[in-house]
């Protein structure tokens, strides 16, 4: 298994691009289950997750080419196959995309559960709620969901909480449905926006993708969508921290800082100075240390809870002390243990972890847990004294496009080592 290994103590400087939104591309990439026709979608960033999806949809029939630029061209006229085996589900929860389309195109499906993972429970509960509501059959047996049905028909729903995956189904299920559906406190993220443009490309009637009321009129057939995936801005929020935690200046551009605003606000109560462009995004410290800030992660357009883990990186160098509270999974704090091992002084009480800011960190072996857990490892590496070596990174690999490749581009030692 790939190992990192980063020498501390390298102020970021410089300027990269950013990479094609993984929870934008995902979603889009399911829609290739709604059409007979061809699409073509780019911008889609370089990932375990995007391989796995690729997979997936391959293994159903959807013939899947790049063109030299990473583009995908899907050909969706031989789709036979509706399952979406444990094998698959369990190395990337998302695979649950494919059920709503597959329900709502061909009245059948059948997609492993899948399961907890390591940040909490993450149930589908609500998935298959709305998609019984628009008429599906659903059974799960053997950890499977079974779901057959004639034309899904249109409904109101109303979530109990906020999903951002759970609104992608239903959003795409309800735009092949019999009549309107009206999806109700449902997540407003801008991978939901990006989606739903991507829907409307292929000729779905959807209005209010981005506030908490999505207004679905059911079609009878969708073309194929030749759509560009937005930027990541989780990918651009974890290198302004990178510089903003060694007290550099960077430049990131292919981005979008309007979709940022919480993340930015918080970099600027750090002591950062932050300029924005169309497409680009420039922080400076001015060589200064960061300070520490307090976090509440909630739905957008608050805080995201995929940023957490960044950002009590930021807090364990910073000057005073940072509180952050994590409201959307119940175990998202196991980088801490890892961070605590390279010195930094953080308690834990409940959901909240209280950061005492130390100027330096120590260099130590680590062990990456999730995604985002892994990228706050690497953030802490940048800054620690000595060579950290980071463990199990393909945690990593699922999220962040060429990381090594990037950081280096921006000054930072650090490599890769494969066994
Ligand atoms: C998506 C993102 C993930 C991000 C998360 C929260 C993708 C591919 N992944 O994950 O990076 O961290 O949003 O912003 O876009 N819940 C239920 N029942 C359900 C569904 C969800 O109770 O049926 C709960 C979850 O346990 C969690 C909360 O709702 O507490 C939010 O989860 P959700 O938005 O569904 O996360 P994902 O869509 O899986």
């Amino acid at each position: 298994m790939d190992k990192l290994l980063i020498t501390g103590g390298h102020q970021l400087n410089g300027e990269i691009r950013i990479s094609g939104a993984k929870n934008a591309a995902l979603p889009i990439l399911a829609t290739t289950l709604l059409t007979d026709a061809t699409s073509k979608i780019s911008n889609v960033p370089h990932l375990q997750d995007i391989i796995t999806m690729m997979n997936l949809l391959k293994k159903m029939g959807v013939n899947l080419e790049l063109d030299d630029n990473f583009n995908i061209v899907a050909d969706s006229s031989n789709i036979n196959s509706f399952n979406a085996d444990y094998s698959m589900v369990k190395t990337m929860r998302a695979s649950i995309l494919v059920l709503g389309p597959l329900v709502t195109k061909f009245g059948k499906a059948h997609v492993s559960l899948p399961g907890g993972c390591a940040i909490g429970a993450r149930p589908v509960n609500l998935h298959i709620q709305g998609l019984t509501a628009m008429g599906a059959k659903i059974k799960v047996e053997n950890g499977y969901i079974t779901a057959e049905a004639d034309r899904l028909h249109g409904t109101t729903l109303c979530m109990d909480v906020v999903t951002v995956t759970g609104t992608e189904n239903l959003m795409m299920a309800a735009t092949l449905a019999d009549g309107l559906t009206i999806i109700e406190n449902a997540a407003r993220e801008p991978e939901i926006i990006d989606l739903a443009n991507c829907l409307i490309g292929m000729g779905a009637k959807i209005t209010g993708a981005g506030t908490d009321t999505i207004r679905i009129e059911g079609v009878e057939k969708l073309s194929g969508c030749n759509h560009r995936v937005l930027p990541d801005r989780i990918e651009t929020g974890t290198y302004l921290i990178a510089a903003a935690m060694t007290s550099g200046k960077i430049r990131l551009n292919n981005t979008d800082a309007n979709i940022l605003d919480a993340v930015l606000l918080k970099l600027l109560e750090s002591g950062a100075t932050i300029t924005r462009g169309d497409d680009w995004i420039e922080l400076d410290m001015q060589g200064r240390r960061p300070r520490a800030i307090d976090i509440h992660t909630a739905p957008y357009p608050a805080f995201p809870t995929d940023m957490q883990a960044q950002f009590t990186a930021l807090n364990t160098i910073a000057e005073g002390v940072g509180m952050l509270t994590e409201t959307i999974f119940e175990n998202r704090f196991m980088h801490i243990s890892e961070l605590q091992r390279m010195g930094a002084k953080i308690r834990l009480e409940g959901n909240t972890a209280i950061v005492t800011g130390n100027r330096k960190l120590q260099a130590a072996p680590v062990m990456a847990t999730d995604l985002r857990a892994s990228a706050g490892l690497v953030l802490a590496g940048l800054v620690a004294e000595g060579n950290t070596l980071i463990e199990r990174i393909y945690h990593l690999d699922r999220g962040y496009e060429q990381i090594e490749a990037k950081l280096t581009q921006l000054g930072a030692k650090i490599q890769r080592i494969s066994d």
